[in-house]
């Protein structure tokens, strides 16, 4: 089956929130999910991008079928005090009857030859601790395990801890 990888556009936003949740659901955190297709179409495709995406899609069985979103790479450019620029892959997901094609391994090549593009030095991502398939296709194509190899912890402040350490907002 053949498949095309392309920039994602405003219309893609339904099938790119599609996609998140079902592989929020793959992780099991489908209710964490709270996001819109509006906050994803002001976010991505604004004045100033917060993320950015590459779709695979593929021709529908039937000639009157048309193309069909069947995967996609969620991401964005962060920056390391010590190395410098990064890649950063915030979501990586093919749909179950289109894996095992090669599909990933493109999106990964693309992402790949974008970071060398922009002068990256490396492409950093987490994945869930039980997704051992998903940890083993990484290994696979060299990548470190930072957590346990360099101790790391992955922390966020919530909105309620923003809120508390924020200044006040005027009466
Ligand atoms: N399903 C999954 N993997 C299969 C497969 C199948 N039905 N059949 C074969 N594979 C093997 C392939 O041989 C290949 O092995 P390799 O690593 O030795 O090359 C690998 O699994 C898949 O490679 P590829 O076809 O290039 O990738 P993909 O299109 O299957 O996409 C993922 C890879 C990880 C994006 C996809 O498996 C996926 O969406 N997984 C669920 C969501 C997920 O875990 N995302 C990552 C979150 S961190």
């Amino acid at each position: 089956m053949e498949y095309k990888l392309r920039k994602a556009e405003p219309r893609d936003v339904s099938d790119i929130l599609r996609l998140v949740k079902e592989l929020a659901k793959y992780e099991e955190m489908e209710h964490h999910v709270l996001l819109t297709e509006k906050e994803l179409l002001e976010d991505g495709f604004g004045d100033t991008p917060f993320y950015h995406c590459i779709i695979a899609e593929i021709q529908g069985e039937n000639s009157s079928d048309g193309l069909k979103v069947v995967g996609f790479a969620m991401y964005y450019f962060t920056y390391d005090p010590w190395i410098g620029k990064q890649l950063y892959l915030e979501d990586f997901y093919v749909m179950e009857p289109y894996r095992g094609m090669g599909i990933g391994s493109e999106l990964l090549r693309h992402l790949s030859d974008l970071a060398m593009k922009m002068r990256c030095n490396g492409m950093m991502f987490v994945v869930a601790e039980n997704n051992e398939p998903s940890v083993q296709f990484y290994k696979r194509r060299g990548a470190e395990d930072l957590s346990q190899e360099e101790g790391w912890r992955l922390f966020r402040f919530n909105k309620n801890s923003l809120v508390k350490m924020a200044t006040p907002a005027e009466e």
